[in-house]
């Protein structure tokens, strides 16, 4: 996209919830049964690093695995999403869409992220290295979002959603299908969306990735209290809970939990709330689908599956889904 000479190239949308909105949330997702709070709680700016670490984890292939899949076929997936504006949900430290920028060379990339400052800089470092595409940083909860915000970059060519990391099975299969349709809606009619899934494989291996041997993925999850402690007004005491991670066969998905060690009471939020021995917090869920479980839910969502590429051993899909 043709900018005036000396234009800034980088620009930060900041729409994060209000601190009030976040107790609302917390508030409703303390009063399920089980107590689960919403999945992006766990990304301030630690969480955000921890996930990064996750990701260098010798049992947490999917970075790893997807990240060569796109490298390897960057070239055939521009040629299958055509020209336009590459949106990226959940873009974290962006470090997956090189390949597509380098292949695509899009009019404009946005990256959508929950934590402000990290996907800031991380478009940063991007920048340097793809200084001809304007990049936009917008901080939101895009599970809510009901419009874009306007921007000239946004509508600068057809829009191009890109959501990889399976992110989408942080989301129960309802909500997974209501935030694909909303996805639909914020890309426009004319658009196209890539997608990463990650497929359900033997029980060993997924309850590995989601708890390994280094504790990262439990130091993930305990910063989740940390950051309740000080943003709401919480006193956990981290070492009244322990974590896991359990593979729930009947419903394709591993159940990531902070397990209170005994009967207590803690204040978050401006309440009091009674945790039984044994009685968990669940602090996400990853849903595996196989791609055609994939399929029928993006099909109820309004998506048709134009195309898909595998690794070969066969653990994930990249997706390609137009309006249906
Ligand atoms: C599992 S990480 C995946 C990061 C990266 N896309 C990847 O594939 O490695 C999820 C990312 O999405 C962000 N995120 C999670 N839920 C979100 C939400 N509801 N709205 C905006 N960002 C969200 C997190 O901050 C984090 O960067």
């Amino acid at each position: 996209m043709a900018l005036p000479p000396g234009a800034t190239r980088l620009q930060l949308i900041d729409l994060h919830p209000p601190p009030a909105d976040i107790a609302d949330l917390v508030t409703r997702g303390m009063k399920r049964t089980p107590r689960q709070l919403p999945a992006w709680l766990l990304y301030d700016a630690e969480g955000s690093r921890l996930f990064d670490a996750i990701c260098e984890q010798p049992e947490y292939s999917l970075t790893r695995t997807e990240t060569a899949l796109l490298e390897r076929q960057a070239g055939a997936l521009a040629r299958a999403l055509g020209p336009g504006v590459l949106v990226e949900f959940g873009a974290g430290s962006a470090r997956k869409v090189s390949p597509l920028l380098q292949a695509l060379r899009p009019q404009a990339y946005v990256a959508l992220d929950i934590s402000a400052e990290h996907v800031h800089s991380a478009c940063q470092a991007l920048q340097e290295r793809h200084p001809e595409v304007p990049m936009l940083a917008i901080c939101c909860d895009y599970s809510l979002l009901e419009q874009l915000p306007a921007h000239p970059w946004l509508d600068a060519g057809r829009r191009l959603g890109f959501y990889p990391g399976s992110s989408i099975g942080n989301f129960d299969p309802a909500e997974a299908e209501a935030l694909l349709r909303r996805l639909r809606l914020l890309l426009g009619e004319d658009s196209r969306l890539l997608i990463g899934i990650d497929q359900p494989k033997a029980v060993e291996r997924l309850e590995a990735a989601y708890d390994d041997r280094a504790g990262v993925s439990a130091a993930f999850a305990f910063n989740l209290l940390q950051r309740l402690n000080r943003d709401l007004a919480g006193d956990f005491v981290p070492e009244r809970f322990h974590y896991e991670a359990r593979w729930q066969s009947e419903h394709s998905r591993i159940a990531m939990a902070l397990v209170s060690r005994q009967q207590q009471t803690v204040q978050l939020a401006g309440r009091d709330w009674h945790f039984a021995a044994g009685e968990p917090l669940i602090t996400e869920y990853s849903v595996k689908y196989s791609p055609e479980a994939f399929l029928q839910l993006a099909g109820r969502a309004g998506w048709r599956g134009a195309d898909r590429w595998s690794d070969p051993a066969g653990d994930l899909s990249l997706h390609l889904l137009e309006p249906g």
